[in-house]
């Protein structure tokens, strides 16, 4: 197992927009492989944590195949609104299509295809918002905590869901060897297994608890908390504008 990630340098934008663009296919069975169905857990919490109530709009940025925005929407009913924004159009057809299903043909939720670090909406417009998965992956994330800051009304709230790296030493292991040995091989057996190799790099790129707070807080949120869950392995930061 090699103790070092592949590379320290943030990838293009293009090269993480052609990656969701080409993982689309299997994105949703490997999420739910992989983290034994727990993901769906977490992206409750998320946007339980957003404060959404209903008649709400809100905001659900990389937004990918959809589940936390329809979730979202679930929780925004009767009479809110959810946007989702990606900038890969697979995933968004994803998003449509399961949109049509029954059970969420009913929700209200508008798809669209945009970069999250230059939003087309106007400042002080949401009443809450999500990220899932999404702040790990944007070239900047300063300036899409920045842009996530000028869309939400003031008081409104964000919660931000990523992977984490735990405190303890043998739990920082197991996630590293989850990765690596479980992740990458189970990915590799349908056929995208280079693509899914980015998810450790991607960790140890990512700021941790702490520092997405300090960045936060830059960001001009009054109050930003992080809260590890899985053991740390995974973490919601929440914010307040
Ligand atoms: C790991 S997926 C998460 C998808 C979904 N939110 C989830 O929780 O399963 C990350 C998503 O971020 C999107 N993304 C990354 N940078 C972006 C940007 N600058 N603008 C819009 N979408 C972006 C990718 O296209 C991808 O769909």
């Amino acid at each position: 197992m090699s103790s070092e990630p592949t590379t320290l340098n943030k990838p293009p934008t293009e090269q993480v927009q052609d990656l969701f663009e080409r993982i689309a296919p299997v994105y949703d069975q490997l999420n739910d492989w992989l983290s034994l169905g727990l993901h769906r857990v977490w992206k409750q919490m998320a946007v339980k944590w957003s404060g959404a109530k209903p008649g709400d709009h809100c905001l659900d940025l990389c937004c990918g195949s959809g589940d936390l925005a329809l979730e979202l929407a679930r929780r925004v009913r009767p009479g809110g609104q959810v946007w989702g924004v990606d900038f890969a159009s697979a995933q968004l057809a994803i998003a449509r299509q399961r949109h049509q299903q029954p059970s969420n043909v009913n929700l209200s939720i508008s798809w669209m295809l945009g970069d999250v670090l230059n939003l087309p909406f106007d400042d002080d417009r949401f009443d809450a918002a999500t990220i899932g998965y999404g702040l790990r992956n944007v070239e900047n994330i300063s300036h899409c905590l920045q842009e996530l800051y000028r869309v939400l009304r003031p008081q409104a709230k964000a919660a931000v869901l990523d992977f984490h790296r735990p405190d303890w030493p043998w739990m920082q292991t197991f996630q590293q060897c989850y990765l690596e040995w479980v992740v990458v091989p189970i990915s590799q057996q349908m056929g995208y297994g280079p693509d899914y190799a980015y998810l450790w790099p991607s960790l140890l790129r990512f700021p941790q608890g702490k520092a997405q707070v300090a960045l936060a807080k830059a960001a001009g949120f009054q109050s930003a908390i992080h809260y590890p869950i899985a053991g740390g392995t995974m973490g919601v930061l929440v914010v307040t504008k």
